[in-house]
């Protein structure tokens, strides 16, 4: 996600929880349900074999600074014919507790693991444009063990992955719809189909438009929220310095690495908001294209050390990733998020109508800055943390970081008598 001028663009007491009981769910058509994209595998390694890149690029001495570069785009072609195997990842992947729901008029997959403890907290985790449900894959099941929260609670959760209406599983949605008609589903999916009476929920990117939305109309079942990106307009230097923040040097890198974005990085979404057939169907039956537009923002919007250390980022997460928005064939689905929600950044600065406790997790090489200030001013903030290691896709990035994070939501939730 992000915007016009800066571009792109999850308990006091858990006993009160309510429990998931199946309720009348029969109107949602509620089915398990499991991947299978073999149908398309075949063409798509066919295409990725046959596609050719140029012996050198145009722009040989730019680096990355002119997109993504050639020779990571043919190490990546090479390793989706050699050791990439989505029949694995696929195998991998179903062992999550697939579901589909049909919410008005949609169909809407999601994966939902439940805790074996009764004080489980419901958390619904989600994701944004170049993700999926992908991203959270690494910290599901660590989510619904029992673990202490920085205070020493016993905290675990009910996970709820789902796919955003047009990615993955979940239908297009109509051309007039927003991300609050995702919020009003999401909660309707947790609410009704699912029978918590209350939630926590976590977003980033495009997802944390969606969270914060459903942190805003849903007040009585969301009962905390948790960020890691904001649908506000960051701030620049000068706007800062008038509201009177300070910055540490970490907050100094991540600002100057925003402004980068804002010069230099908002071409796909400029092309997502303003022409999104034009892209969408030049990369629709293209994988390499597909890798290369996808790719290129995973690479670059993530931390250099991806794919080591905490990071699970590797070329092969990426390669899954865009794998699943091709066999899906979504990538044209997925880029009009922008266009359906040209102010998916709000301007003016508001508080929720929500009492209930706000969280932020920060990494240093996310593309959007906004210091614990900022975020105060638009909810009931309890927890901030800045993280020296990660960047845009947190979950696969420096999963580790941002589970301890979401453990912190147990600290905090109580809910409404
Ligand atoms: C990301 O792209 C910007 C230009 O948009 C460039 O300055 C920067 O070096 C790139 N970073 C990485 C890690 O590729
Ligand atoms: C959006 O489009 C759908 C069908 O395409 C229609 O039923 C609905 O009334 C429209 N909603 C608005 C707010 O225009
Ligand atoms: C910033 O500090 C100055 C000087 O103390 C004060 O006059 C001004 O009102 C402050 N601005 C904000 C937005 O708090
Ligand atoms: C929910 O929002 C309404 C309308 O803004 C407000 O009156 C009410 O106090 C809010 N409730 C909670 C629990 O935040």
């Amino acid at each position: 996600m992000r915007s016009p001028w800066i571009s792109f663009l999850a308990l006091g007491v858990a006993c009160g929880t309510s429990q998931a009981t199946p309720t009348s769910t029969a109107g949602f058509k509620l089915q398990p349900f499991q991947i299978d994209l073999s149908s398309n595998l075949p063409r798509m390694l066919d295409l990725v074999r046959t596609t050719r890149l140029p012996a050198q690029s145009p722009y040989i001495s730019t680096g990355s600074s002119a997109g993504i570069s050639l020779g990571d785009l043919k190490a990546l072609q090479d390793e989706w014919l050699t050791t990439f195997d989505w029949k694995k990842e696929e195998k991998s992947l179903n062992k999550f507790n697939h579901y589909t729901a049909q919410i008005e008029g949609l169909d809407i997959h999601f994966i939902h693991e439940r805790s074996s403890s009764k004080d489980a907290i419901p958390l619904i985790l989600l994701h944004g444009w170049p993700g999926s449900f992908l991203e959270f894959a690494p910290i599901i099941n660590e989510l619904t063990k029992t673990a202490k929260s920085a205070s020493g609670k016993q905290i675990s959760f009910d996970v709820i992955v789902p796919s955003l209406p047009g990615f993955a599983f979940s239908s297009a949605p109509p051309t007039n719809w927003t991300i609050d008609d995702s919020a009003r589903v999401f909660n309707t999916l947790l609410k009704d189909v699912l029978g918590y009476e209350s939630y926590a929920v976590f977003g980033t990117d495009w997802g944390s438009g969606v969270a914060y939305s459903m942190y805003d109309q849903f007040n009585t079942t969301v009962r905390a929220a948790h960020l890691a990106f904001l649908p506000f307009y960051p701030l620049n230097l000068e706007q800062l310095a008038a509201e009177n923040i300070t910055l540490s040097s970490l907050e100094g890198y991540e600002e100057a690495n925003t402004k980068e974005w804002t010069s230099s990085g908002t071409g796909y979404f400029s092309e997502q908001t303003t022409k999104p057939n034009t892209i969408g169907l030049a990369l629709y039956d293209s994988p390499v294209g597909q890798l290369a537009w996808i790719g290129e923002k995973f690479l670059n919007w993530s931390d250099p050390n991806a794919g080591h250390g905490p990071s699970v980022l590797s070329h092969n997460e990426i390669l899954r990733s865009v794998s699943l928005y091709f066999l899906t064939e979504t990538f044209a689905s997925s880029v009009v998020i922008y266009a359906q929600n040209p102010h998916g950044f709000r301007s003016v600065y508001s508080k929720a109508n929500n009492d209930a406790p706000l969280l932020f997790s920060a990494f240093k090489y996310n593309p959007g800055f906004w210091p614990p200030a900022l975020v105060a001013k638009v909810g009931n903030l309890v927890y901030h943390k800045n993280h020296e290691f990660g960047g845009h896709f947190p979950g696969v990035d420096n999963p580790d970081a941002l589970l301890a994070d979401l453990r912190q939501i147990g600290d905090f939730w109580e809910v409404l008598p």
